[in-house]
């Protein structure tokens, strides 16, 4: 995870789905005093995609209007092996290190448990919507064996639409025991845990619901929509817990169960997306665009992979069509972000300023420039800081007279074994040669690397709010002349950036960095501070390189609580 930029913008996010009951109390607090810290995914999550119409014979001629870009996607489409397992998928997973972000940290839930229907949903003779217009026939959802203890399961549903979770959930768990071959009421035994699990903040309760689910699809009787229902809730709540292989094997079966529904394969590519599978995803949001070109949501996340994958010019249609969809789970910031990088790394740079104002107004970005999507939202932001603002008067006197020997650390890292220097990862490099040597990152110190420059690391040691920063890193960064580093924008807006100068040419055009569009450069032995939750932008244009040890402390008004509570980043 080093680099500037973590991987949470560029991959799809895992972290933010750590919605489990896990320090809930703190999150809760959290979660009250800023409303976002995670802008990423937890969306997507907790609104899922709606159900889509079928696509009409104008929608199909729309589209093949719209553009070449889109129709270049309809070709091969390997979907049906998608959804058989042993995928052919052969990108890597990196379930662990999102399980462990999940289990060790606490966040802002902005994933809510999985909700529990109040509605009554036993079916046939559930009453009419009034204002439904079309009388739909609700499809069936009891078994013949249900509909024996039919008002036993009234009686149960009756108490989960009073909200009396564990009632209903010990009335249920009575019920199936004296009727184990009634789909419907262990269906509804799973509900009961599941709306238990909520008010009581109860992981083992979800594993009981994910069980209840289990059993009732496995039902030799289980009405074809009863399994639809389960295996959604099935898979929700192994999501909610982090369980994000099972999460998307029950999202597989459900996708082969009904291989035309546009809501279950969106949720679909999401979970392939969260477990860094972006090839599978991609392919079934290529099924869902055959078959349904304008689903927003399907258009935002394939738009997402392919400006992963580099193909910006080929990305801009996609995020752009799906953002100006508005439908649920399209208005993102990621995919406004994504947009506007595309635009701009494509010369249309008015078009992404457009865009990057309109994410402001709409309350995804904190301002056009500011546009982080980890935020703890009443923290002040601005582009440059001085070290009494932030609160590091004495870090930097230590380290502006120190400076000499951090730099020829550095120096004799750089100068004995070049490789030790990684290059950025990130693509957020134009053009040139970009490096860093990575000595602390989201808290942990890197002991190999420490060993080569150990005063440097001895430093910062004993800088608890640098030391300690899980939302940052500590590196040294070395840049070559030519290099080019597109604007960009950090992750959150909880740390704020020192960069300490140590070899800076002055040659050529020298080398600068903008911030928010102010211009600064660095000094030898001084130390600027910047918040890289602005946007920002490097040229090196001396001629010969240019080093900087870089050291991210949290943002100063952050408390003490926070800064133990926060997820890593
Ligand atoms: C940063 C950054 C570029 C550099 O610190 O966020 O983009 O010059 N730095 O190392
Ligand atoms: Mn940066």
């Amino acid at each position: 995870m080093s680099g500037v930029y973590p991987s949470n913008l560029h991959g799809y996010d895992v972290k933010t789905n750590k919605s489990r009951y896990h320090n809930a109390r703190l999150r809760v607090q959290d979660a009250q005093k800023s409303k976002s810290d995670d802008v990423g995914t937890a969306k997507i999550e907790s609104s899922p995609p709606t159900n889509k119409k079928l696509i009409s014979i104008l929608v199909v001629m729309t589209v093949v209007t719209w553009g070449l870009a889109t129709t270049a996607y309809f070709g091969v489409v390997d979907y049906k092996a998608i959804l058989n397992l042993g995928s052919r998928d052969t990108e890597p997973v990196v379930e662990s290190k999102a399980e462990t972000d999940q289990v060790v940290e606490a966040d802002k839930p902005k994933v809510e448990a999985p909700k529990t229907s109040t509605k009554s949903d036993s079916g046939e003779k559930a009453a009419k919507d009034p204002g439904e217009v079309t009388k739909k026939k609700k499809p069936k959802t009891l078994s013949d064996e249900d509909k024996r203890i039919l008002s036993e399961i009234k009686i149960g549903e009756k108490l989960l639409q009073q909200k009396k979770g564990e009632k209903a959930w010990k009335f249920f768990k009575d019920l199936t025991k004296t009727n184990p071959d009634c789909p419907k009421a262990k269906y509804l035994e799973g509900k009961a845990a599941e709306m238990t699990a909520s008010q009581q903040r109860s992981n083992p309760m979800i594993g009981l619901a994910i069980e209840a689910f289990s059993t009732a699809v496995q039902m030799k009787n289980c009405p074809k929509e009863l399994k639809k229902l389960s295996l959604t809730a099935k898979s929700e709540n192994e999501g909610f817990l982090g369980r994000m292989k099972p999460a998307l094997e029950t999202q597989r079966t459900l996708a082969r169960l009904y291989p035309k529904d546009v809501s279950i394969l969106n949720k679909l590519g999401v979970r392939f997306l969260m477990l860094g599978k972006n090839s599978a995803a991609k392919k079934v949001y290529q099924e869902v665009l055959r078959l349904a070109p304008n689903d927003g949501f399907a258009l935002v996340h394939m738009g997402f992979i392919v400006k992963q994958e580099g193909s910006w010019e080929e990305a801009i249609p996609l995020l752009k069509k799906g953002t100006d969809s508005n439908e649920p789970g399209t208005q993102e910031g990621k995919f406004y972000f994504h947009l506007g990088d595309a635009l701009h790394r494509t010369n249309r740079t008015a078009e992404a300023k457009a865009v990057y104002e309109q994410g402001a107004e709409r309350g995804l970005f904190r301002s056009k420039y500011q546009r982080s999507l980890y935020n703890v939202e009443r923290l002040t932001g601005k582009p440059f800081w001085t070290p009494e603002e932030a609160g590091v008067k004495e870090y930097v006197r230590r380290l502006e007279s120190n400076w000499k020997s951090i730099r020829d650390e550095a120096l004799s890292v750089m100068d004995m074994e070049k490789g030790l220097f990684l290059l950025e990862e990130e693509s957020l490099k134009d053009t040139g040669e970009w490096r860093q040597f990575t000595l602390f990152a989201r808290g942990h110190r890197d002991e190999n690397n420490c060993r080569r420059v150990p005063k440097t690391c001895s430093i910062i040691e004993r800088m608890p709010n640098a030391r300690g920063c899980r939302r940052g890193q500590v590196k040294f960064s070395v840049m070559m002349p030519g290099t080019h580093v597109w604007p960009h924008t950090g992750p959150t807006n909880c740390r704020l950036r020192m960069h300490l100068g140590l070899v800076i040419p002055r040659t050529g055009s020298g080398a600068r960095l903008a911030c928010a569009g102010e211009m600064r450069t660095w000094t030898e032995g001084k130390v600027l501070i910047f918040d890289d939750s602005f946007e920002h932008e490097v040229w090196q244009e001396a001629e010969s390189f240019r080093l900087i040890l870089i050291v991210d402390i949290w943002h100063p008004e952050l408390t003490e609580q926070e800064k133990k509570t926060l997820t890593s980043i």
